[in-house]
Parts: structure tokens; sequence; C-alpha cells
């Protein structure tokens, strides 16, 4: 059996973070969220994985090269522009031939991972199985209607949904897929839908087997998304201090320090991670909090947000919650005068202040 992660579409609801990061290389808990899918991909058995990219490929190949750092071999898939998710398994038929495969969407994450169903559809003779998972704004997502168990409709971000089952991006197939996505139109997105060819396998009497989850599973899209995926796996860190903590500072809960950090009259109340070489001085760090490496945090207070590498945050009077700060970003009190608000921002920035 096969991997086939997608990891081409270009994250416009994560501007301006997207204008120059991958979405599927945003870290949670300080890990890409790509990595938990090459991870979840690998505990399930699969050593053969390749991966479409678009846009982003040099970025992406950069971070995770061959695959040898998890012993498993990565083959790139380039796709010229993000013409859809069956779009994305036409143009990987080479790779994957004639193999049973699992499909997982990039900036898909899993908690306990996908073991169970790989294993059951390794068993079970079914021509694609799928995953399905109730949610609060199925029109945002495909949306499959069941009759006696069965999945016999499926549909692409319906107006009116007639469920709320919604498709979780990961699916498993076998190689009648790629008749399905020969014979499918492009949708009113101008994409080859995967949730129309897996329309087209039931249409045409396949075997499709789906599973409603009970776990956690998070599309990361958005932004309160990627902060709710961040809380979940903070949540499962123990405490590991690798870095300096002074006698001044308290760490609280569970808090993970990594190597040459430093934490200097500062609390950090976990669930928190703070990066290698990074610097908490005179600081709060509140509890659901990705400190990446490199970065220094000065007279402030921050929770429930991810920093990337090599920002700075200084003297900042009110608590910053609920954000998500990019990499080389500077937020600091200004000393210059007249004093007011002096801002340089990306297009598609989002600044709220008191
Ligand atoms: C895609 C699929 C959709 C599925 C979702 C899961 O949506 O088209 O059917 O429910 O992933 O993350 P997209 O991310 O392309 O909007």
């Amino acid at each position: 059996m096969k991997g086939l992660i997608l990891s081409g579409g270009e994250g416009t609801r994560l501007r301006p973070i997207t204008h120059t990061n991958a979405k599927q290389l945003v870290p949670i808990a300080n890990k890409p969220i790509l990595f938990y899918c090459i991870e979840s991909i690998k505990n399930a058995g699969i050593t053969d994985i390749g991966i479409v990219v678009g846009s982003t490929k040099d970025e992406i190949k950069a971070a995770v090269g061959n695959g040898s750092k998890w012993g498993i071999d990565i083959t790139y898939i380039e796709q010229d522009a993000p013409r859809g998710l069956a779009h994305a398994v036409l143009i990987s038929e080479d790779f994957l031939k004639d193999e049973q495969f699992v499909m997982y969407l990039g900036d898909n994450l899993i908690k306990g991972g996908i073991n169970e169903f790989v294993d059951e559809f390794r068993r079970n003779g079914a021509n694609s199985q799928i995953l399905l998972a109730r949610v609060a704004n199925p029109q945002q997502f495909g949306v499959a209607e069941l009759f006696k168990g069965r999945v016999i409709r499926l549909e692409e971000k319906p107006q009116k949904p007639k469920s709320d089952l919604a498709l979780v991006g990961v699916y498993m197939f076998d190689q009648h897929i790629f008749k399905a996505v020969k014979n499918i139109a492009p949708s009113w997105r101008n994409e080859l839908e995967i949730t129309d060819a897996i329309q087209y396998l039931i249409n045409h009497g396949y075997n499709i087997q789906s599973h409603i989850i009970n776990g956690w599973w998070k599309d990361t899209g958005k932004l309160e998304d990627m902060l709710e995926a961040n809380r979940i796996i903070l949540d499962t860190l123990t405490t590991e201090i690798h870095g300096f903590v002074d006698d001044d500072s308290k760490i609280e809960f569970k808090v993970v320090i990594d190597n040459g950090a430093e934490v200097i009259n500062s609390v950090i109340r976990g669930p928190a991670i703070i990066g290698g070489n990074t610097k908490i001085i005179n600081s709060f760090v509140g509890p659901f909090t990705s400190v990446e490496h490199d970065v220094k945090i000065e007279d402030s207070e921050i929770e429930h947000s991810i920093v990337l590498e090599y920002s700075l945050i200084k003297g900042i009077k009110g608590r910053i919650v609920d954000s998500l700060i990019g990499k080389n970003v500077e937020v600091y009190a200004s000393l210059l005068k007249p004093k007011a608000y002096r801002f340089m921002l990306g297009d598609s920035s989002k600044v709220g202040i008191l």
C-alpha cells in the first residue's frame, strides 16, 4: 500500500502567513502539520509516500527531504496549479500504479492516527473507504448522505447539507479511482473534486465503506482551527526542561523548554512549548502557547497563541491572545515621539488593538 499526501493548496484563509509559507508547514506544538500526516501514514505501516506539491514546493522539499529522517521514501509529484484533489490523484497515477493507497490532505490532523482504518481497508476488499465526522458547519465540507449505514450521495460544500457528516481529509482507494477522476467534470470552483470522483464510484456500483470517527479531527485551514489543533496537541505534552530557567521564574503545569532556551524572571503556565534559543524575559507565557525557536519575548504577556521563529515581542502592555505571529515579526512598544501606532503590515494582515 502507498501513501499520497496533498500539499499543494494555497492556504488563502491563512493569509498573510501563507503569502510566504506553505500552510502545511505552519507548526502545531512546534512541529509542521505535514509532519503529523507523514508520521501517521508511517505508523500505519506505509513507507512509500508521494507528496503532491504546488507553488510552495521548494519550501516543502527543504523541510521534508527524501524521507530518510523517518526511514521512508518520499516522491514529489508536481501539480502546476490548484486544480483539485481529484486532479492530484490523476497526476499521481504513475506513482501509485495499481496499488491501494491512502490519501491524506496535508492540512488535516486526526488525533490517534489512522492505523485501524488502514488495517480495515486492507482486509475488507472495498474499492474505497472514507472517514466522516459530525460537524457544526457542514456547508464548508464535502457532506455525505447515508441510507441504512451506506453512503448514497456525496456533495461538495452544499448550501443545504443533507446531514452534518463531513468528509474527513483522509481517503482510501484502489486503482478504480483513476477511472473516476478521468470521467468527472470540474466543479463551480473549477476544480476536479474528489467528492465527485467518489460519487462516480457510488453511481457505478463500486464498494464504498464509510466510518464515522468519534475522535478529534481538524482541517486547519483557518486560524481558529489552527489554535484549536495547537491546544489539543499541546495538551498531550509532558514536561521536559532542557533549557535554562532562572530562580526567579516559575514553570507551571505541562511545559517543554528546548535546548538553549532561556527563561528569566518569567512565568510559563502550560500547556506550552518554548523552542530552542528562545528568550523569555520578564514575561508571562500562558496556556496553549507555542513559541518557536529563536524568538524573544520581553516585558510582555501572551497566551493561546502561536509564535514562529525569529520574532520579537517587547514591552506590550495588554496581553496578546488568540494570535498567530509569523516569522521575523516585530511587535514592540515604540519609544518614538509622537506616541502613536506605527505599522508595516503585509497584505491580508489582521491587527486587533485595545
Ligand atoms: C476538502 C474536500 C472536502 C473535505 C475537506 C476536509 O476541502 O474538498 O470534501 O471535507 O477537504 O478537510 P477543501 O480543503 O478543498 O476546501
